[in-house]
């Protein structure tokens, strides 16, 4: 058995090795969320259902030409069965710490690095999510910080720096942030817009103190932070623009669509302050580069100029608001059922223990549209 890492396959599948991933979840949970890649054909089959099935069909659902990597929760059932299928004269391996090291695993990407002025982009792969630190000199800003915080804390002290705020671009519903806990941790001040203070389905406040994110611009060294209200996703959902060129678009715009406004079940309502937001964003400058808070295909970075020409929602924001309306409604993935319990979880309405937020948190993010 050759036990292998979350790290290494991740290598891997960016190398675009082919390989055959074997979950072995319940259906269930694997139609929730499993791995995707370029060259990576995924198939389930739970292991509960292995004592019923013939080794000639196994056979025939499984390929002995190619590596099969083989996933379940933990890391323990997939050790089990790649023996299994050893015997049997496959390669295989055991995805080591399963889905769960799977969806806390993080990359990060220096988008830019000098002494005035850096910006990393922290990639949590699974859920699509994106955070960013900027820094200069020893002072730093970091923006959207999921919450598995060992990623953050690693990264700020090889760098050395020390931060000046913790920012969520707005409350998120896909994933429990790890802003708050992190400001207590660095005792640092965190901001979250005030209209996304509040649970827009329990009209309840959130339970601990923060900082106003206003349209105070935030220096970080001499580099100027300007900070947009940019409501439709949320109506305190807000996006941020450095240097008047690179522009972190939270869960406004993002490379190839655009953020989903229904989750506050306003949806025509809030449809009109998202046209209105995205109509603004339209006239920053072509050559402004975009950061945005999630992925979907494999691109993190692209040009306003680059969105204009081919992300579909963006351009649907320079139609009638009736049509851009009318384009969102035909668009609109499943509210999945957890996203307002997350969302109270992440404004301290609920506590939520790890096994609770691993599972809430399952899947890739819904938050754009399709
Ligand atoms: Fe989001």
């Amino acid at each position: 058995m050759n036990p292998y890492s979350v790290d290494a396959f991740k290598k891997e599948i960016d190398q675009g090795k082919s390989l055959f991933l074997l979950d072995i979840r319940g259906l269930e949970d694997f139609k929730k969320g499993h791995i995707e890649a370029k060259n990576l054909t995924t198939h389930n089959l739970p292991y509960a259902d292995w004592p019923t099935l013939e080794k000639t069909q196994i056979e025939a659902l499984l390929p002995k030409d190619q590596e099969i990597v083989v996933v379940c929760y933990r890391g323990r059932t997939s050790a089990i069965a790649t023996a299994d299928l050893e015997k049997l004269g496959y390669r295989a391996n055991s995805l080591q710490g399963g889905m769960q090291a799977w969806d806390s695993y993080y990359s990060e990407t220096p988008i830019l690095v000098s002494p005035e002025l850096s910006i990393y982009q922290i990639t949590r792969v699974a859920k699509g999510c994106l955070s960013y630190l900027m820094t200069s000199g020893k002072e730093g800003v970091l923006i959207d910080p999921t919450r598995h915080l060992q990623t953050y804390l690693n990264l700020i002290e090889k760098l050395g720096v020390r931060l000046k705020a913790i920012i969520d671009s707005h409350a998120h519903a896909d994933h429990l942030s790890g802003g708050k806990e992190l400001s207590k941790k660095l005792e640092v001040p965190y901001f979250l817009h005030p209209y996304d203070a509040i649970h827009p389905k329990d009209l309840l406040p959130a339970t601990f103190s923060y900082n106003i994110l206003s349209k105070e611009p935030i220096l970080i060294g001499k580099n100027k932070l300007e900070i947009l209200h940019v409501p439709g996703h949320t109506l305190g959902n807000s996006a941020f623009l450095l240097n008047n060129h690179y522009f972190f678009s939270g869960d406004s715009l993002f490379i190839d669509s655009i953020a989903r406004p229904d989750l506050g079940e306003r949806t025509k309502e809030w449809a009109a302050l998202h046209y209105h937001s995205l109509r603004a964003l339209w006239h920053l400058p072509d050559e402004v580069t975009v950061l945005p808070g999630h992925f979907y295909q494999q691109s993190t970075t692209k040009t306003i100029g680059e969105l204009k020409i081919f992300n579909e929602g963006f351009i649907q924001s320079q139609n009638s608001l009736e049509e851009f309306t009318d384009y969102i409604l035909k668009h609109l993935p499943e509210h999945p059922a957890e996203y307002p319990e997350i969302k109270r979880g992440n404004l301290g309405l609920i506590s939520v223990t790890e096994e609770e937020a691993n599972r809430l948190e399952q899947g890739k993010n819904a938050c754009a549209i399709t």
